[in-house]
């Protein structure tokens, strides 16, 4: 079974800090710990950005200090509150385009996972920002949707490139929506995203997707406050795709901390 461990919105503060009270390293080190230890057989794992809270070097170094600790390859993407350079800096031997971009292609037996870089460029102190693919970074995804050959495309990128019913998340979605929606509509593909913090699924025009929990703080469901801040403490989780038959795709999520004692009642299903 060919299986990816999907975690997104690390946010790694400094030691001091934490997020609604919560401590975004212990929690990160909490779901990391158990995704590999109930899944050592996966080919990878997968950090779909916002790594950190601020960009910052120290940070950044905190998160090298827990992925040293990881038995898995690991795949890392960059999302509105990271910071470019100072990922690139910390993270040298991560692949870039030759434009610099954050951008990779990992191929499976029957998929091509494809990792985009949706940072706008910018360098802001709070990171409520919202995503850009610009003509560098489209005419790269082109090439790489172009040589799929038989494999699956499932692409992933920070932002979503629509909205899902949030007023304070959907204000900082991919702001060249249809350039993204337009081109995975064309070639079959799967989108994986991040940034809203939550668990969500769905179809746009023709187009499947999942986005997934942070380890550490999660969006409310609140249909109608305008805040892109609003969080809330429930529990922090990750997402396993399955990616062992050809031409599809099968993801699972996973909470954690719950109760997880498994028990049998054949009255209930
Ligand atoms: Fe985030």
């Amino acid at each position: 079974m060919t299986k990816l461990l999907i975690l997104t919105d690390i946010h790694l503060t400094e030691a001091t800090q934490t997020i609604i009270g919560l401590d975004p390293l212990a929690r990160f080190q909490e779901v990391l710990s158990a995704a590999t230890r109930d899944h050592p057989d996966a080919a990878a794992v997968l950090l779909m950005g916002d790594l950190t809270h601020h960009g910052t070097p120290r940070q950044y170094a905190r998160l090298q200090s827990v992925l040293a600790a990881c038995p898995l390859p690991i795949h890392l993407m960059i999302g509105n509150h990271d910071r470019r350079a100072a990922f690139r800096t910390a993270f040298p031997d991560a692949p870039v385009t030759d434009s610099g971009f954050v951008q990779q292609v990992v191929d499976f037996p029957h998929h091509r996972l494809i990792l985009l870089d949706s940072h706008d460029g910018g360098d802001h102190p709070d990171g409520f920002r919202s995503g850009i693919l610009c003509p560098d970074r489209l005419a790269w995804l082109d090439k790489a949707l172009a040589g799929c050959g038989t494999r699956m495309p499932v692409v992933a990128c920070h932002h979503p490139p629509f909205c899902v019913g949030l007023p304070g998340m959907d204000a900082i979605r991919l702001q060249n929506e249809d350039a993204l929606l337009s081109r995975l509509a064309d070639h079959g593909a799967y989108l994986l995203f991040g940034h809203i913090h939550r668990t969500i699924s769905g179809a746009t025009k023709g187009v499947g997707w999942s986005s997934f929990k942070s380890p550490c703080h999660q969006a409310p469901i609140d249909f109608v406050t305008p805040d892109s801040g609003l969080s809330i403490d429930e529990p922090g989780g990750y997402g396993i795709a399955l990616l062992d038959r050809p031409a599809q795709i099968t993801i699972h999520h996973v909470d954690v901390g719950l109760e997880t004692t498994t028990m049998s009642d054949r009255t209930s299903q």
